[in-house]
């Protein structure tokens, strides 16, 4: 397939990177960027045919198969506009919109043009997430009761991302959409999110927007998908997930904590990882980041999508659900309390009731707790269930 790239940016070249890094039969062919200079240099850096400073001569390209949205957050709504148009598979960054409601009418646009919108949410393609959502998958944690999601660094690199106006908000809509996608993945998507609290304020900078938020989402079955983001974290890129279940626990440390530690006075003073505050003293560089933040599983899935006529993993749907969980935060951290996630088009089980299974020891009695103490005696914790009555037993 031969691709044209919206943006000659930040993430733009993070996914240039991953498409042109390693053979690939997939092509970027054309890019987009408002001045040509930099449209120019994109261009000569990855090799690419064609560089045009017009949104729609990218698009419309007879050679273009699939465009990428690499373009601020007000952009994407009249990017996919255009690709709707031309009839061209679209691909877009998170978040999707700067709101649900502009994330409704991007996924009808790709509904009704029939061409495929896939959701780059990069973070729900690494290798350490898709192993873990196997394993969830198969079982091995049981029932997923609560799902934690951390993102937090020093603030972002461009201006349009302070600016309310264009970004729709600050370290939710930019980072708690990735934690959003993250936890909804683990806990299940096809589980409803029902209702989100959140805290958020704007504690650094003089900014508009919040750049720190704690939210919670309960889940229709009972589970909590909780987000921590920040723009005012200091030392680097925190990408951190907890899942726990009743049968197991995952905790995954995908950034900072990598197991690739080294010291150095500052002699040499290269590039560290995204983020990174420093490059000297300690380090935690990251062997190979775009494989590691998933971009390559992630445009595999895409393109094979694409050719295979299916859906992504993550797709429109994705991008317009996290995006409405995010309204939903946004109102709860104006109102102080739970707020209702309103989804116009829901299409995941409607059959689902908040889960309470209890272990059963016998047929008269629970089981609550069962422990060997020091010194090796073993103890249990049982519930009676029909008097209530909870009492100890030795074994
Ligand atoms: N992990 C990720 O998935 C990830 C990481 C970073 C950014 N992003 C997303 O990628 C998108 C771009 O972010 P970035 O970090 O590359 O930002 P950036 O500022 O580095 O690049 C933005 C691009 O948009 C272009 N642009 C901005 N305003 C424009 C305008 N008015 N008209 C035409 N072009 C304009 C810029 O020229 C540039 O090419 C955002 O939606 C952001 O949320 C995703």
């Amino acid at each position: 397939m031969k691709i044209a790239m919206l943006g000659s940016g930040f993430i733009a070249r993070f996914y240039a990177d991953s498409l042109v890094g390693q053979r690939r039969k997939d092509t970027l062919h054309t890019v987009y960027s408002r001045t040509s200079d930099k449209a120019e240099k994109f261009a000569k850096d990855y090799n690419l045919p064609y560089h045009t400073t017009s949104m729609a001569e990218a698009i419309e390209h007879p050679e273009v198969d699939v465009v990428v949205i690499a373009l601020s957050n007000d952009l994407h709504l009249a990017a996919v506009e255009a690709c709707a148009k031309a009839g061209k598979h679209v691909l877009c960054t998170k978040p999707l919109g700067r709101t649900g409601e502009e994330a409704k009418k991007m996924l009808a646009l790709v509904e009704e043009a029939g061409i495929m919108g896939g959701y780059l949410e990069d973070l729900c393609y690494t290798p350490k997430f898709l192993k873990s959502l196997d394993s969830i998958k198969a079982g091995s944690l049981g029932r997923i009761l609560w799902a934690k999601s951390r993102e937090t660094h020093p603030g972002p690199h461009s201006d349009w991302f302070w600016n309310k106006e264009k970004s729709g908000g600050g370290a939710i809509v930019d980072l708690g959409c990735h934690c959003i996608e993250i936890s909804r993945n683990f806990i299940g998507k096809d589980i409803k999110p029902v209702e989100v609290m959140c805290w958020a304020a704007t504690q650094v900078h003089p900014i508009d927007a919040e750049d720190n938020a704690i939210g919670m989402v309960k889940y229709a079955n009972g589970a909590i998908g909780q987000f921590e983001v920040s723009w005012c974290f200091r030392g680097g890129m925190d990408l951190r997930d907890e899942v726990m279940g009743t049968e197991g626990t995952i905790w995954l440390n995908n950034f900072m904590r990598t197991g690739f530690e080294m010291f150095t006075t500052g002699k040499g003073g290269t590039y560290v990882a995204e983020k990174a505050e420093s490059n000297s003293g300690w380090l935690f560089p990251v062997g190979d980041e775009i494989h590691e933040l998933g971009y390559s599983h992630m445009f595999t899935d895409m393109f094979e999508a694409i050719e295979g006529m299916r859906e992504p993993s993550e797709t429109f749907y994705d991008g317009y659900v996290v995006n409405s969980i995010i309204d939903a935060a946004y109102r709860s951290a104006k109102s102080g309390i739970w707020e209702p996630v309103q989804l116009d088009a829901w299409r995941g089980r409607t059959d689902v009731t908040e889960a309470h299974a209890f272990a059963s020891y016998d047929e008269d009695f629970h089981l609550i707790k069962e422990e060997i103490l020091p010194n090796g005696e073993k103890k249990l914790i049982l519930k009676h269930k029909k008097t209530g009555e909870v009492v100890r037993r030795d074994l």
